[in-house]
């Protein structure tokens, strides 16, 4: 049994078994039994419960909200935002079932049709900061795709990903198609990536563990998606809306406290604008309300576990370069105010590492291409936001900067009608969007000779 801790008060909010080895591989072999007939399901009706799945998440919105609020220590606004996305996510791939073409190929001697096939069982193991989205982001697709899944969630914040494991069931979705297997990833996770008969791995988590379960998946070939760290870069240029940039950077870096693998935690200003954007930043950092993330005008919570904290703690030592600070709550809860760290040099340490945590660094440059080398000077390359007016600009910088999530004039990173994934240690392979049915299926090509 584990122990689930509220973060925000430190009580005991529920205990959940932790899944061994033996409850694993049956967990799997139930799953690669329902898959014959799932994978059987005419589209249209799989279709069709999905759209049910959907359907019965937006129902319980608010108590999913709720839960994760308790577990995850994250505020209610972007809790509620997290439950609507999974039934908005189901939503979309509701429409995939009916849509899985393949393709006809003019070949010489014949007809040559292609068909894109489900993998077969999906292990989806799941970090804990973001524990319904994340989850929602594989299963969703993967069911359309005809296969079936196996989740584990993280083993501090498992509880909104076994509610939607029931709430699969009370939408009509068949017996083991979509089991949430809660415990330890050195157990659960570990089983995920050696037995055979799970064929593929979507994992998201640190850039370390993602490198082991790459390795471990390799003897059996398992087709792999990964999602890993990030140290986005927030480039903001001397011909930008200067206040806008500023009065938003805050929320590009400090949303669900830092915990994020897109937070724009490295900002990087052109040095004629460098002390008019600190200027301005430092009241927008201190406007951000920390505290109960039980009350809707909350923008942020506390960190996950204490040993989370020490380690977020842990980056800004005596003789960091504070700049200036935000507040937060005493007393119980893992609390961290909002921090930035100025002027920070590109060899720095909390330039280079993730972490995870309310804390960001701000670097000048010089010129366009000063910034674009600051920018990819770094291991990562997930997310990233540009500020400028000028068109061209953002097109050429948008094109240079190697991460896989870019906007321009905002800090959106994550939609599901568009991909979403890393360059170089961000991770393997794309999520989401209009093309994410490939990740969890085979192309079989199938050739008709028509000669006598
Ligand atoms: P990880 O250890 O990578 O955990 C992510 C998931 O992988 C959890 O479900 C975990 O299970 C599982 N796992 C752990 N070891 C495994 C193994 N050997 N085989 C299979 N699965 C395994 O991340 P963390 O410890 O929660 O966080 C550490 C750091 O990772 C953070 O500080 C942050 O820098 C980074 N992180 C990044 C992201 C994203 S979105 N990129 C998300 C979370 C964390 P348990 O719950 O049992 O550990």
């Amino acid at each position: 049994m584990h122990d689930v801790i509220n973060p925000a008060t430190e009580q005991v909010i529920a205990r959940v078994p932790s899944t061994d080895e033996e409850g694993t591989d049956e967990a799997i072999a139930r799953a690669h039994e329902a898959l014959t007939a799932w994978r059987a399901v005419a589209p249209g009706d799989r279709a069709d419960l999905l759209r049910r799945f959907s359907t019965v998440v937006r129902d319980h919105v608010e108590e999913l909200a709720q839960l994760e609020v308790a577990n995850s220590g994250h505020t209610i606004g972007n809790a509620r935002w997290e439950a609507n996305n999974v039934a908005n996510v189901l939503n979309y791939y509701a429409g995939a079932p009916e849509r899985l073409f393949g393709k006809q190929i003019p070949v010489p001697g014949g007809v040559d049709i292609t068909f894109q096939e489900p993998v077969g069982v999906v292990g989806i193991i799941v970090p804990w900061n973001f524990p319904m989205p994340i989850a929602g982001w594989g299963f969703s697709p993967a069911l359309a795709a005809g296969c079936t899944v196996v989740l584990k969630p993280a083993e501090i914040t498992p509880l909104t990903a076994i509610r939607l494991g029931e709430l699969a069931l009370e939408a009509g979705l068949p017996e083991h198609v979509f089991t949430v297997v809660p415990g330890k990833g050195s157990v659960v996770g570990q089983r995920f990536v050696e037995n055979p008969k799970v064929r593929k791995i979507v994992f998201t988590g640190s850039t370390e563990v993602g490198e082991r379960i790459m390795a471990g998946v390799a003897p059996q070939m398992k087709r792999l998606t990964l999602e890993l760290g990030g140290k986005s870069a927030n480039i903001v240029f001397a011909d930008s809306d200067l206040e806008r940039a500023a009065a938003t950077a805050p929320y590009g870096v400090f949303d669900n406290a830092g915990q994020d693998c897109c937070a724009r935690s490295r900002i990087l200003v052109e040095r004629t604008v460098f002390d008019r954007f600190m200027e301005l930043f430092e009241p927008a950092v201190q406007g951000v309300q920390v505290g109960d993330p039980t009350l809707d005008t909350t923008e942020m919570g506390p960190l996950i576990t204490r040993s989370h904290w020490e380690s977020v703690a842990g980056f800004v030592t005596d003789d960091a370069p504070v700049a200036f600070r935000g507040s937060c709550p005493t007393g119980p809860g893992y609390w961290f105010p909002p921090t930035v760290l100025a002027p920070v040099s590109p060899e720095a340490q909390v330039f280079q590492e993730e972490i995870f945590g309310p804390v960001v660094v701000v670097t000048p440059f010089e010129d366009e291409a000063d910034a674009i080398r600051l920018a990819n000077n770094s291991e990562y390359g997930l997310s990233g936001s540009i500020w400028t007016r000028d068109l061209g600009r953002a097109m050429r910088v948008a094109r240079g900067v190697e991460s896989g999530n870019l906007s321009v004039n905002s800090h959106s990173s994550v939609r599901y009608w568009t991909p979403f994934g890393g360059y170089k240690r961000s991770g393997l392979g794309r999520e989401l969007g209009p093309d994410a049915l490939e990740a969890f299926t085979e192309t079989k090509n199938v050739f008709f000779s028509t000669e006598d």
